[in-house]
């Protein structure tokens, strides 16, 4: 399953959540991150792999393999872009990049897609390739970012894209979300910690924050009420296929001992 992370407004958060959370499921589930946002992306600094030359812009623009831009830190695979200016020489195919997506699928269980926050070209999720991944909108907590995330949702319905829910993020009790918003699955706070991992290049909950706690708690919300039962579905659908075609081929079988 693709789960996206997506807001039109930059800067509310998507990278830091998206990050996250692909980290901390990965020792549930497996787990690969990719990092759609091919012109502006800064994924690989988050991971402390900003020297990497093996990106999705290098994939993109046919310089790699699958296999060699997919790196590993710890249980989690990545996919980084590159976070250097030479990312505006990358060619956006948009059906290369869906076709690499639906790949790995075959290889993960759960997809993290870091989608960049643009309308326009360089943005998947306005190609015409069907990518079938459920949205999660990051909102940030102020006035610009409640008029952010409103215009959002009324994008992504037009789309017809589903949404998981949206994420109140930079909580310091500005706006009530609650009041204008009604899918709202989790408020994180602002948390002057979250800023110190772009240093240390490494995620936030690996270590004691305010932040990191509430995070955690969302994120076993969504493992056991979203990601297991959805997976769950996913197997029992598989399960009935392998199923549906050894009845097939046992059929066939008889019809040809009959015939014989
Ligand atoms: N809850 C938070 N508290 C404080 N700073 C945050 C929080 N969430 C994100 N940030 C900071 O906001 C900036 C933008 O975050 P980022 O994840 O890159 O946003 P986006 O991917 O939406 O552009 C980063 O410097 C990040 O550290
Ligand atoms: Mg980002």
């Amino acid at each position: 399953m693709k789960i996206g992370f997506y807001n039109i407004q930059g800067g509310t958060g998507k990278t830091t959540i998206a990050t996250n959370i692909a980290y901390y499921i990965s020792d549930v589930v497996k787990t690969v991150f990719v990092d759609c946002d091919i012109y502006g992306g800064n994924s690989a600094l988050f991971f402390n792999m900003e020297s990497t030359p093996e990106t999705i812009n290098a994939y993109l623009n046919g310089r790699c393999t699958m296999g060699e831009i997919i790196h590993e830190y710890e249980n989690l695979s990545v996919i980084v872009s590159d976070p250097t200016p030479g990312a505006f020489d990358t060619d956006a195919d948009a059906e290369k990049l869906v076709d690499l997506l639906n790949k790995l699928e075959e290889k993960y269980d759960v997809i993290i897609l870091d989608l960049p926050p643009n309308i326009t070209e360089g943005n998947i999720l306005f190609s015409s390739e069907e990518l079938s991944c459920k949205m999660i909108v990051v909102g940030e907590d102020s006035i610009p970012g409640i008029g952010g995330t409103l215009k959002t949702l009324e994008l992504l319905d037009a789309l017809d894209i589903q949404v998981i829910g949206t994420i109140v993020n930079k909580d310091r009790n500005i706006v009530e979300f609650d009041d204008v918003i009604d899918n709202v699955i989790a408020i994180l706070p602002y948390d002057e910690e979250v800023e110190e991992q772009w240093i240390k290049g490494e995620p936030i909950v690996k270590k004691k924050s305010h932040f990191g706690k509430e995070l955690s708690f969302f994120i076993e919300e969504l493992l056991e009420a979203y990601i297991q039962k959805d997976l769950a579905t996913l197997r029992a659908i598989e399960i009935a296929k392998e199923f549906k075609s050894h009845i097939l081929e046992k059929e066939e079988e008889e019809k040809k001992d009959q015939s014989l």
